[in-house]
């Protein structure tokens, strides 16, 4: 069984987390896929940024959810990272799948709703990954469980996986409850019994945030079926010399 590879908000360790920049180059290093978080702008668009606030990585400060779609679009979100990529723009989901229509990549959407529960987060996504017919390549995830059972009820077909960076005792038997058709786990948190417990549920185990090789290997000699890194290029490189 083979690993899916998927870069961790686009390349971001050589390029601004989650702006074209970076997902261009995840397609340029061999990535089979591209994992990205929105969110809401208060005009309802859905934008691609990792935090609630832009302070990390804009030149902007606030919620994400107090600026309209236009506010954001005139914030820096690359001059923090390093100045060859100062100019680039948060990307509006839009964009995204636009671009990625043509590629043979895989998606994974996080909903930031954890912290924020955005109001129709879920079914604004949905119908924008179906509008560009990409929802057979497409993975929604969220920490969220309500979340998660929203989306089922949108399209009980719909590829959903439930996120975890903690322990929980019955973590298989909840995760099937809630409809997940995969989990996303924190490097940690893996181990051989869980991956064949999933397996058994027919439920995907894909892991983050896998930078060093040794983690990579140990991924791939357990049968994960993803992982997200910052490195795309390592993890491909590696995947092709030990890959299961
Ligand atoms: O989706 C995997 C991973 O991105 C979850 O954590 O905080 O990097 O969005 P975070
Ligand atoms: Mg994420």
């Amino acid at each position: 069984m083979s690993t899916t590879i998927f870069a961790h908000r686009g390349t971001s360790k050589y390029a601004p987390e989650n702006t074209m920049a970076a997902f261009h180059l995840a397609y340029q290093q061999g990535s089979d896929g591209i994992e990205t978080d929105v969110h809401l702008t208060k005009d309802h668009i859905p934008v691609l940024m990792h935090d609630e606030r832009v302070n990390r990585t804009t030149n902007g400060s606030g919620y994400i959810k107090d600026f309209t779609f236009e506010q954001l679009q005139q914030l820096d979100a690359g001059a923090w990272f390093a100045s060859e990529f100062a100019g680039s723009q948060i990307v509006p989901l839009d964009e995204f799948l636009e671009w990625i229509q043509d590629k043979p990549l895989y998606l994974n959407i996080e909903l930031k709703n954890n912290k924020i529960d955005y109001n129709h987060l879920e079914m604004i996504v949905y119908n924008r990954v179906s509008h560009y017919h990409l929802l057979h390549r497409t993975t929604l995830s969220t920490f969220n469980p309500t979340s998660l059972r929203r989306l089922k009820h949108l399209n009980r077909n719909v590829g959903v996986a439930l996120l975890l960076s903690k322990r929980y005792k019955k973590l298989v038997p909840m995760a099937k409850d809630l409809g997940a058709n995969a989990i996303h786990i924190k490097f940690r948190l893996l181990n051989q019994l869980l991956v064949d417990k999933c397996h058994q549920e027919n439920m995907a185990v894909r892991v983050y945030t896998v930078n060093k090789p040794g983690q990579m290997q140990r991924c791939f000699a357990m049968g994960s079926d993803g992982i997200f890194t910052d490195v795309p290029k390592v993890a491909v490189h590696y995947h092709n010399q030990f890959g299961a």
